[in-house]
């Protein structure tokens, strides 16, 4: 049977295996640092970039106005039930894979592995969109200096087609304009660089840039409450839910990419030197200091600019939203200006480094249990970094930076993140139920924080909250995850599920089975089919009508085919693999 794809892992052998000397890391943060390093993935792209689309709303999607004030406080409180999870998870489990480690304890192997899939999405994606958005304020922010940064190579290829003038004045190769973004792939690569150096001295630069950037946010604050008289500031309050409660909803699941980044707190459990109290000490305080600073800045921001005002940012403006209202409250103040595009390359800075941190070491975990294989866990032998995982995911990242556009990349990360919170979430019941089965290994991991209330409410409120932000995505990015996740059942059949260390135990095949690799192939046709030929703006019912009318349905039919038959391929390969194994000893 194909139980094993749901069998868990040990949670002692876990610890066990990473105190395993050649595959550990240093121990070198405390719980300052930790708060920090929560506060440095948090506060970047999402409060400089993409509340001026969520205040102001877009041809798909209502704005929140200044009820965006609002949507900070409902996407804290999604964060805080899931907080209470992560917590309980990071000191209890203090291992460097975050949620995927957590899921392999509570919920099995394959949901493991999606979600270690799942998390490539928020970390190396969400980087890509921080990226895009550090690039557009570093290129104004040398313009106010005086040096001009040609725009194609500041923008992405799409967009550039939508800028009046940019391809005329790109230099051409074979005809076709060059069109990227390199501003955003070099800062990823220095980043790259600063990391292969070492934690500790990362840790160091990142505590520089966190207080930096909270100076910069008051100070933000400070300005526009003196340019701004108290009346005119609460005058422009209302009306306060222009597109009611929906506007304030859609703002919600958007600034939620702001947030992201308190759980990448807990991808650094093997470097801190008491994890079972500094994690959750770092994820709640990161947490708690960033909403209330979001919520003074929102407030301000709404403040100083009406929503009608708002509606009619250009593209450009609404990337900026920060320096655009400074512009218009104090448009003589262009030092004002300067200082927090100043501070928002140093804020997103920072949360490229933590991010830019979390990924390679989620590898280095399934590495470790042979889901990826072996190189992903290799640790350098001076600086004692997962650095063969560090130059990978700056080399991916920083050339999807390149060519992509930023708010794609933020509502794919914002489901993919909100997914990995509703499995955490479910986690936590699991976790305590293999507590009371198994009182041995309860009491062998006891101590740390555990979620108040008992182990349902909270959890359970906290995936539904999730589910609930992840409906006002739009259905672009859910295809996009979709593809993305079935890409990762590929991948699982093509390796993980053969070199897995707990399934070989159970005697799964030395070598992957010749179905198995048919069925890989099966699901990435079927993920290519979801990601990038279905057209995701048509409705379901067309989708559906274009399967039976492919002449017609053109493309709709191709990405309908390409997904219905992948999808289908890899499933009666699974169904034909699980037939065999039941009639042998092996599973
Ligand atoms: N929370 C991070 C940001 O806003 C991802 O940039």
């Amino acid at each position: 049977m194909l139980r094993t794809l749901f069998q868990t892992k040990d949670l002692k052998e876990i610890l066990a295996a990473s105190q395993d000397s050649a595959h550990s890391l240093r121990r070198a943060l405390g719980p300052l640092q930790v708060t920090l390093l929560g506060v440095g993935a948090i506060i970047g792209a999402g409060i400089f970039s993409t509340i001026g689309s969520a205040a102001a709303g877009d041809a798909a999607r209502p704005g929140a106005g200044p009820s965006l004030m609002l949507s900070f406080v409902i996407t804290a409180l999604v964060c805080a039930f899931t907080a209470l999870c992560y917590a309980e998870f990071a000191s209890r489990v203090p291992i460097s894979g975050s949620a995927y480690t957590y899921s392999y304890a509570t919920l099995g192997e394959l949901v493991a592995w999606i979600i270690g899939w799942d998390l490539m999405i928020e970390y190396a994606i969400g980087n890509v969109a921080v990226a895009i958005s550090w690039s557009g304020y570093f290129r104004s922010l040398l313009g106010n200096l005086g040096i001009d940064v040609p725009l194609w190579l500041a923008t992405d290829y799409r967009t550039g087609a939508k800028i009046e003038g940019l391809y005329e004045a790109a230099p051409k190769l074979f005809g076709v304009p060059i069109v990227c973004n390199l501003l955003a792939f070099l800062i990823v690569m220095i980043i790259t660089v600063v990391l292969v150096w070492g934690i500790r001295e990362s840790a160091r630069f990142n505590a520089g840039m966190v207080v930096l950037k909270i100076v910069v946010l008051l100070a933000f604050v400070a300005i526009g409450i003196s340019f701004v008289p108290s009346g005119q500031l609460s005058a422009n309050w209302t009306p306060f839910m222009p597109n009611g409660f929906a506007g304030t909803l859609t703002g919600a699941a958007i600034v939620f990419f702001a947030y992201i980044g308190f759980d990448a707190v807990s991808t650094v459990a093997e470097e801190t030197k008491n994890p079972k109290r500094d994690l959750p000490i770092g994820i709640f305080s990161s947490l708690a200091i960033c909403t209330l600073l979001y919520v003074v800045v929102a407030a301000v921001f709404l403040g100083m600019v009406p929503f009608s005002t708002l509606t009619g940012m250009t593209a450009a403006e609404r990337s900026e939203p920060l320096t655009y209202a400074l512009g218009i409250v104090a448009p003589q103040a262009t030092w004002a200006s300067i200082f927090v595009a100043f501070g928002s390359v140093v804020a997103m800075t920072a949360v490229l480094l933590v991010f830019q941190m979390g990924q390679p070491r989620i590898f280095f975990s399934m590495a470790r249990d042979g889901l990826l294989p072996p190189v992903f866990a290799s640790v350098h032998p001076k600086y004692k970094t997962p650095h063969v995982t560090t130059i990978a995911t700056g080399l991916v990242v920083g050339l999807i930076a390149s060519f992509t556009t930023i708010d794609e990349m933020v509502d794919l990360t914002n489901i993919g993140t909100l997914f990995a919170f509703v499995l955490v979430c479910l986690g936590i019941p699991l976790l305590r139920l293999q507590d009371r089965r198994n009182p041995e290994q309860a009491a062998g991991i006891s101590g740390g924080f555990r979620v108040p209330l008992g182990p349902w409410f909270l959890p359970l409120l906290g995936a539904a909250s999730c589910v609930g932000l992840m409906v006002y995505l739009p259905p672009s990015s859910w295809w996009r995850f979709a593809g993305w996740l079935v890409l990762g059942l590929a991948a699982y059949s093509a390796y993980g599920y053969s070199h897995s260390k707990l399934g070989r135990r159970q005697g799964r095949p030395e070598r992957v089975p010749g179905i198995l690799k048919l069925a890989a192939l099966g699901f990435l046709v079927g993920g290519v089919g979801m990601m990038f030929v279905l057209p995701h703006d048509l409705p379901a019912t067309a989708m559906l009508t274009a399967l039976v009318s492919p002449a017609e349905a053109g493309r709709a039919a191709l990405g309908g085919w390409l997904t219905v038959g992948g999808l289908g391929l890899g499933v009666l390969c699974w169904w034909w693999f699980s037939r065999r194994l039941t009639s042998s000893p092996a599973t």
